[in-house]
């Protein structure tokens, strides 16, 4: 069994119930997004992103990216190097990338993070045999993305090879601008200043702008069970069932101006829902955001960096116009952090 290290406190029951309540009783009510992934959350998402699932469009076109360019992408980083897969899930994109690295530039510490320790490590299992032959060690990381910062700042000392960050599946782009500008740097200072500079990124960018596309894949009935798990999720979190399913309808919007798609649980009556021992009310209509997805091209990704110290480097893109709007972007630092 690979080791998994349980760095969690952002997506700990207790600290998820409390941000849950929150949420449900602010002002523009909304389900926190890191409700999807619990373990049954992850399979759901695994499936609905399978290989010629109607989900798949994005899945297939990154992977399609990596296998064309694996060789300049294993050049990047560094012999006996360390890899950071932020966002593992099922570990299909990034253990491809490994094992070529491996077998090209001999040993790899590879760390894994996600939030289910439970889905983290049978995605982890069911690669690390063939892993460990080719030299990589493997380490579970079971957090987020703040608990990985809070982790790097107390062990990252540890580290004497370079980093380099493999965010795929447009994960980044469900945070916003700020947040991701800011979880960049976090994750190039948590690091010893000593190996800082050499700290680079691999970003799997969903740039699609087709209006059509994007709705069909993101409001199909998978992607809608998926989402329903979050309020199974929250149910379970809050001990009790205050989401009947049948009252809640997934809807789902892109805005072309802000590039955006967003998902969001209306209510398809009035609802009630004890939530910290009184009782409230969700009007018939009333929306409850679940989570968000932006399209950056490459000029947001420029002007999101304006605000940091790194600089696009490289961009693979797939050569037919069906998968070019998922290019990898390749970030290194353009000036040594502080
Ligand atoms: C869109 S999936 C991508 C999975 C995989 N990287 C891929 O490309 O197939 C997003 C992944 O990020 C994880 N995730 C979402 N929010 C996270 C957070 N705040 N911290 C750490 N992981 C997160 C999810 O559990 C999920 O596995």
């Amino acid at each position: 069994m690979t080791n998994i290290i349980d760095i969690r406190d952002e997506c700990q029951s207790q600290n998820l119930r409390r941000v849950l309540e929150d949420s449900l009783l602010s002002q523009q009510p909304s389900i926190p997004p890191l409700l999807l992934w619990d373990e049954q959350g992850m399979e759901l998402f695994s499936k609905m992103t399978e290989k010629g699932s109607t989900n798949s469009y994005g899945s297939s076109a990154e992977m399609e990216v990596l296998s064309a360019h694996v060789d300049d992408i294993s050049k990047i980083c560094d012999d006996g190097g360390i890899l950071i897969d932020l966002g593992a899930g099922s570990l299909h994109k990034s253990s491809f990338v490994v094992k070529h690295l491996a077998a090209r530039n001999g040993r790899v510490q590879f760390y894994a993070l996600d939030i289910s320790p439970e889905y983290l490590q049978k995605s982890l299992d069911s690669c690390t045999p063939q892993m460990q032959q080719l030299g990589v060690q493997s380490v579970g990381l079971a957090g987020t993305f703040k608990d990985l910062i809070s982790w790097l700042y107390s062990n990252g000392h540890t580290f004497t090879k370079p980093v380099t960050y493999l965010w795929l599946g447009n994960s980044m782009a469900n945070l916003s601008i700020g947040e991701v500008a800011t979880t960049l740097q976090q994750l190039i200072i948590g690091l010893p200043s000593r190996i800082r500079g050499s700290t680079k990124f691999i970003l799997g960018l969903d740039a699609c702008n087709d209006h059509k596309e994007i709705i069909e894949s993101y409001t199909s009935k998978p992607t809608e069970l998926w989402a329903l798990n979050a309020l199974k999720h929250a149910n379970s979190l809050i001990g009790t069932q205050v989401f009947r399913l049948d009252e809640w309808e997934y809807q789902g919007e892109y805005d072309d101006s802000t590039r955006c798609f967003t998902a969001s649980f209306v209510a398809r009556r009035d609802v009630e829902m004890r939530l910290r021992g009184k009782m409230h009310r969700f009007t018939a209509g009333q929306p409850l955001k679940l989570a968000h997805s932006y399209k950056w091209n490459r000029g947001d990704l420029e002007s999101l960096l304006e605000s940091t110290n790194l600089e696009i480097t490289n961009c693979w893109k797939h050569t037919t116009p069906y998968c070019e709007h998922f290019p990898l972007e390749y970030l290194s630092p353009n000036i040594l952090p502080g």
